[in-house]
């Protein structure tokens, strides 16, 4: 993360229209893009932030990408938890060092990177997805961002279900289409204290798992938001909030598992 470019680490290139190109570095590399070509040797072993030309007269800046830059830009099998909303499941959540977090689905990876991040070396992530498709490309993507599956992440093929009955864990995270079922296997199986967090695109989801949560009597402290993210343009005089903006991702929904007894 700090030092020169190395090879086999991904680079961010941005041209002068502010476009971005992710690419892997590697000895012997060449990027190529309308404006020509620049051979990898000429950013390895360089700073993060120096500009190269490009053999058509094109000026590059040369960057190490953040993970908001990666999950903009990676490869997608399934659509991605945006990170205007990853910031929010992790803070919300509570997702923290240390701790073991069940995930599902894996779809292309990226909240699992974002998970991994915020339970550091010393926690765990558990992170299943039902098709295997999705499960190889997200394994693909997570070597890419991280040069190799690290071993404090367990990635399985499955159905969400069954590893929530069986693994006890401190949080989970789930970003798929029917959270309800899982809800209830959770207040079963998986003890107090216990975060469980669903991101939902649509209000029929909402309601549908706040139902759940709130009729299987192991759930309070439950929290349904959205996050909006409005980007400005600032230049000259022209200071206001740009004309396109992301309207709609998805609704957090985020509970505490208690128990229903009650204690003197
Ligand atoms: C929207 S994607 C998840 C995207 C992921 N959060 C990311 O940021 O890349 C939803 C995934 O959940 C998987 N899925 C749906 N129901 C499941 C279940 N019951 N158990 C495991 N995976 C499931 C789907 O196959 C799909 O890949």
């Amino acid at each position: 993360m700090t030092g020169p470019l190395r090879s086999g680490e991904t680079a961010l290139l941005v041209d002068g229209k502010g476009r971005h190109y992710l690419i892997r570095l590697q000895e012997g590399g060449v990027f190529h893009y309308h404006l020509g070509m620049v051979p990898h040797a000429d950013l390895i072993g360089s700073e993060p932030g120096i500009r190269v030309t490009s053999s058509g007269g094109g000026r590059l800046l040369v960057l190490r990408p953040r993970m908001v830059d990666f999950v903009l830009k990676m490869p997608r099998g399934a659509q991605v938890v945006y990170p205007k909303d990853m910031g929010p499941i992790v803070m919300y959540a509570d997702v923290a060092p240390g701790l073991t977090v069940l995930e599902a689905g894996t779809g292309s990876g990226a909240l699992t990177l974002a998970l991994l991040r915020a339970v550091g070396t010393g926690g765990r992530v558990v992170s299943v997805e039902r098709r295997p498709d999705h499960a190889e490309l997200a394994h693909k993507t997570i070597v890419r961002w991280l040069g190799e599956v690290p071993p404090n992440l367990d990635l399985r093929v499955g159905e969400a279900e069954d590893v929530v009955a069986e693994v006890p864990v401190d949080r989970i995270i789930l970003d798929l289409p029917e959270p309800w079922h899982i809800v209830k296997v959770a207040a079963a199986s998986q003890r107090p204290g216990l975060i469980l967090c669903s991101y939902l695109p649509t209000v029929p989801q909402v309601q549908t798992t706040v139902e759940a949560m709130e009729e299987s009597g192991g759930f309070a402290e439950i929290e349904v938001f959205e996050t909006l993210h409005r980007t400005w343009n600032v230049s000259g005089r022209s200071v206001r909030p740009d004309h396109r903006m992301v309207g709609h991702t998805g609704f957090v929904v985020i509970g505490r598992r208690v128990t229903q007894e009650t204690q003197r």
